[in-house]
Parts: structure tokens; sequence; C-alpha cells
């Protein structure tokens, strides 16, 4: 594996690992708002993001790279409400989004055909996760943000399950 692809891969454990942070924040700070069934959902995605870092670790490891284990940034938000946390996760996806299309190029410089293959399901994976913040800021948007909507919506989202990743490294 070319270094520029190595460094690139390490970079992207991290900002899983900060994604599970700021998540967890957002987490915090739903459950600080007795919203549990939001909370529920964040804390989902904690895992989720924790799982996309173990994937990029164990996909360098696969590959003969010792992984650089950096500090991760503490959580920054300007957020306060239930649709400004969402909105700020949307923000973070799209973000995250243009990370892995960077190294997704750089691998396709380096005729890092494996690289591309792996990356193929973050490609993916990156449009649900854009999706589901789109429909959760919509059906914020159509029940409203005054306690009945978000009581509605907050049962709803109590029910999220936890699915493991469908990508393995083998
Ligand atoms: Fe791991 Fe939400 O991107």
């Amino acid at each position: 594996m070319k270094k520029t692809v190595a460094t690139l891969l390490n970079q992207q454990v991290n900002k899983e690992l900060y994604s599970a942070y700021l998540y967890l924040e957002f987490n915090n700070m739903l459950a600080d708002m007795g919203l549990a069934g939001f909370a529920h959902w964040l804390r989902i995605q904690v895992m989720e993001e924790r799982d996309h870092a173990m994937l990029f670790y164990d996909y360098l490891h696969h590959n003969n790279q010792k992984v650089e284990l950096e500090a991760i940034e503490q959580p920054k938000t300007e957020a306060k409400t239930v649709m400004q946390i969402l909105q700020a996760s949307l923000e973070h996806e799209e973000f995250i989004t243009d990370s892995i299309h960077n190294i997704y190029e750089a691998a396709l410089k380096e005729k890092d055909y494996r690289t591309k293959g792996f990356l193929d399901w973050f490609v993916k994976e990156q449009g649900e996760e854009e999706n589901n913040f789109h429909t959760l800021i919509d059906k914020v948007k159509i029940l409203g943000e005054d306690t009945k909507g978000l009581y509605v919506l907050d049962r709803e989202l109590a029910t999220r399950v936890y699915v493991a990743p469908s990508l393995t490294i083998t």
C-alpha cells in the first residue's frame, strides 16, 4: 500500500472515532433535554461510527500497516435545539463523505484497486447516513419542534435497532 493512501486511511480512523464522540455529545444533550428516543437513536449512531473506525483499523492491519492512534478532539458544537443538532449532524456527514471521496481519488491515482473496492461500501454507506439525517430533519419539520411533535417522534426513534455492518475484512 502506498504511503499517501495509508496516511489518509489512518486519518479516517480518527475521523470516524471523532464522529462517534460528536454523536455521543449529541446523545448527552438530547438525554439532558428528556428526549430519550432521540438520545437512543444517536447512541446507535455512536455504535455505527465505532464500527466504521474499526473497519478502517482492521483494513490497515490486513494490509500490514500499523495504525497511528492519535488524540480524539473534544466535540465542539454551537447546536442547542433538536433541529440544530440534526443539521450539525448532516453537515458532519457531508464532511465525512468528502473525506471518503478524497481517499477514493487517492486510491484510484495510485492504482490501489483493493482499497477502491473496500471504499465502495463506505461510498454507499455515506449515502444512507446523509439520507437518515435528511429524513429526520424533514420529520421534525413536519411534526414541528413543539413538545407534542417531538414527543411523537421521540417514541418512534426509541425503536431504532443496532445492526452490525455488512462489510467484513477478510
Ligand atoms: Fe462513519 Fe457517519 O460516517
